[in-house]
């Protein structure tokens, strides 16, 4: 029988192939999920052969994942808890599709995920196993406490030399990271305290901090197609080499670096530094250009649906119908998000400088000072009498109240 192994590489996720054939006695099949994470992939096939899995697949998934994944959050403009912008969250679901698609094809019984049994990583992965193959069965060895023994990198070194598995890993430990094309996490180490300022310059991978970043500001161009980005100073290029293009802007200027103590699905509270230089500019831009463009009844019930959309995704219900609900609205307030953002960057700070759109519904002479024969004046006074009654009538009613 054969098992399905979500493999980074890295010594976790090693450790687990000798542990599963020890355990389970299951064929290991590792499966490398690309989502952007930059990481080497070379030597990665003979790294799981040598740690004992039968197979290795690396698998492409960037470019879906930022058409089908990250686009509808952009789109949605969604936020967690003010601050997050669900990097993590959005890669998690489209992992467990291929992780699936691929026990089918290999006729595996089991999906096995390294994820441990204190975040919400353990739960969108489950989630989406669970919607899509409800009959596979699932193994997380760190909620296995009889025979998961291993508690530190060293602990996991020594059981990979005890199976005859010598691995080039170092055992200090670093920060709880994970990355993709849109961000990177940074948990653990002193960011455990939330009283202790984040060591920036051991921490930031993506780009600098607003105070190293330069001292001259940066115009950038985009341009949006029915509420998808285009292109970049005036080059088209894919949704993925866009978010690659504004990481490297973004970066560079210090754009997108969030502290935040969040509320996990299982109950705690966890204290992330995250890096989403590109994501932040993207959903800036995005929503520049939307200020154009949306009735103001829209966007209000757009904004409540972002938010219900941001923590659909944060707690991995991907696979249900409320998401794809709540994406079918999103994407038809979509149809006419279309023009030009412009914006300068300038140490981590997003610059509007000129936005516009064939679809705009501002109306300049409508706006303007200056009498136009659209809107007179008097009407104002006739709407504001309706609009301010119940205040007037409550006002009036509370003073003869207390004249008794
Ligand atoms: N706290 C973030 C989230 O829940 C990031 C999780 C990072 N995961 C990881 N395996 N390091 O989405
Ligand atoms: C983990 O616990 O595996 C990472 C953090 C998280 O999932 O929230």
């Amino acid at each position: 029988e054969k098992v399905v192994l979500a493999y980074s590489g890295g010594l976790d996720t090693t450790a687990i192939i000798p542990w599963l054939k020890e355990n389970y006695d299951y064929e290991v099949i590792c499966v490398c999920a690309d989502v952007g994470q930059e990481s080497e992939l070379d030597g990665l096939e003979e790294r799981a052969v040598l740690s004992g899995a039968s197979k290795l697949y690396i698998e492409n998934l960037t470019d879906e994942f930022a058409q089908e994944y990250i686009m509808p959050c952009v789109m949605a403009d969604a936020v967690y808890e003010n601050k997050y912008l669900l990097g993590t969250s959005m890669a998690r679901p489209l992992i467990a599709k291929r992780l699936v698609e691929i026990a089918r094809e290999e006729g595996a019984v089991a999906i096995c995920h390294g994820a441990t049994g204190k975040g919400n990583d353990q739960v969108r992965f489950e989630l989406g196993i669970k919607a899509l193959a409800p009959d596979i069965k699932i193994i997380a060895p760190w909620r296995c406490n009889d025979t998961w023994n291993m508690q530190s990198r060293e602990d996991e070194i020594e059981y990979c030399k005890a199976h005859g598995i010598e691995l080039p890993f170092s055992a200090d430990s670093s920060y709880s990271r994970d990355r993709n094309l849109w961000h990177i996490s940074h948990e653990g180490l002193e960011l455990e305290d939330p009283s202790v300022e984040p060591n920036y310059d051991h921490l930031l991978m993506l780009g600098v901090s607003p105070e190293n970043a330069p001292e001259t500001a940066e115009y950038v161009t985009m341009d949006f197609e029915n509420g998808f980005p285009v292109s970049v100073n005036g080059k088209k290029m894919s949704c993925a080499d866009i978010i690659r293009e504004l990481n490297r802007l973004g970066g560079k200027h210090g754009i997108g670096i969030i502290d935040i103590v969040e509320n996990r699905v299982v109950g705690m509270k966890s204290r992330g530094v995250y890096e989403t230089p590109g994501g932040t500019i993207l959903m800036e831009a995005h929503m520049q250009l939307e200020e154009l463009i949306l009735d103001r009844d829209t966007f209000t019930v757009k904004k409540e649906i972002a938010n219900k959309f941001a923590n659909v995704v944060y707690e991995g219900k991907w696979f249900t119908p409320l998401r794809e609900a709540l994406q079918a609205f999103i994407e038809s307030t979509q149809k006419n998000v279309t023009g030009e953002v412009r914006f300068k960057l300038y140490k981590g700070n997003i610059i509007k400088a000129g936005t516009s759109s064939p679809y705009s519904l501002y109306s300049e002479s409508l706006a303007s000072f200056t009498t136009g024969d659209l809107y007179d004046h008097h009407d104002a006074e006739g709407f504001i009498n309706l609009f301010g009654l119940s205040s007037k009538v409550r006002a009036m009613k509370q003073a003869e109240a207390e004249k008794g």
